[in-house]
């Protein structure tokens, strides 16, 4: 059915010689790619020397792209710039982008449109705050964020990408949703997802949750029938957790 995926958001964090660390301790373990999917998004200036010590099994990921491939954007990097490093995948709108940096849904849709242009692997993230939830408008804020996100791509394109549902009061906050929050909204997403483009891709389209995963919780999120992997912050920067968390997808 779907392959299950880690990915480790390192944020603003590492520096080249902690990276290399990390990867040294990290890459040969990684469990057979047949199996689950890691990755590593890192800052842009580390690509390379990741990339050259990725190992066989882990996937190297960017946090952020420009909506422009090339041209007058100083401080931007451009998807086409991440493809000639050989960088598999992106985030795409996550909240500390649009919350910190303001971007909104029509920006994560024109960068969307400009990795699935590049032949990157978009992970495209989603998720209330905390206000949003106990006013009951959780799912209004996904349909929108999605809806929005989604303008124009095609179900053949939706083949390709990776949905990230990351409630904002659950992300460095040590505050997890429960397994159960977490199942109910990523099941409310593949249903809107099946709405928009039908069962085929509702059912193949993988959906991680995100949000203070930790060795101590994945277990039990990642038992959840509509959950298909993480998006890990925090608990990614130590290699140990990162090799059991992906150990623990690998049993789902
Ligand atoms: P966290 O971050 O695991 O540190 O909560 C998750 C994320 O921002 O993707």
């Amino acid at each position: 059915m779907r392959k299950p995926i880690i990915a480790g958001n390192w944020k603003m964090f590492k520096t080249r010689d902690e990276a290399i660390e990390f990867m040294y301790q990290v890459s040969e373990s990684m469990p057979s790619n047949q199996l689950v999917d890691s990755v590593i998004c890192a800052q842009a200036p580390m690509m390379r020397c990741l990339i050259k010590r990725q190992g066989q099994n882990l996937r190297i990921g960017a946090q952020n792209l420009c909506y422009e491939d090339q041209g007058a954007y100083t401080g931007e990097i451009s998807g086409q710039l991440l493809k000639s490093y050989n960088v598999d995948y992106v985030i795409i709108g996550h909240s500390e982008r649009r919350n910190i940096f303001g971007e909104t849904d029509e920006t994560v849709n024109k960068k969307l449109k400009a990795a699935l242009r590049n032949e990157l692997l978009p992970i495209v993230c989603v998720g209330e705050h905390l206000e949003e939830r106990e006013n009951n408008l959780t799912n209004k804020v996904l349909t929108k964020q999605i809806k929005g996100a989604f303008a124009d791509i095609s179900a053949i394109e939706m083949e390709n990408i990776v949905l990230a549902y990351e409630p904002i009061w659950a992300i460095g906050t040590g505050k997890t949703a429960t397994a159960e929050q977490a199942e109910e909204s990523c099941a409310f997403i593949r249903k809107l997802i099946k709405e928009m483009y039908g069962l085929v891709v509702a059912d193949q389209i993988r959906i991680q949750y995100g949000g203070s995963v930790k060795p101590a919780n994945i277990d039990e999120i990642i038992a959840k029938e509509n959950i298909d992997g993480a998006l890990i912050g925090g608990a990614s920067l130590d290699p140990e957790k990162f090799i059991y968390m992906v150990n623990a997808a690998v049993k789902k």
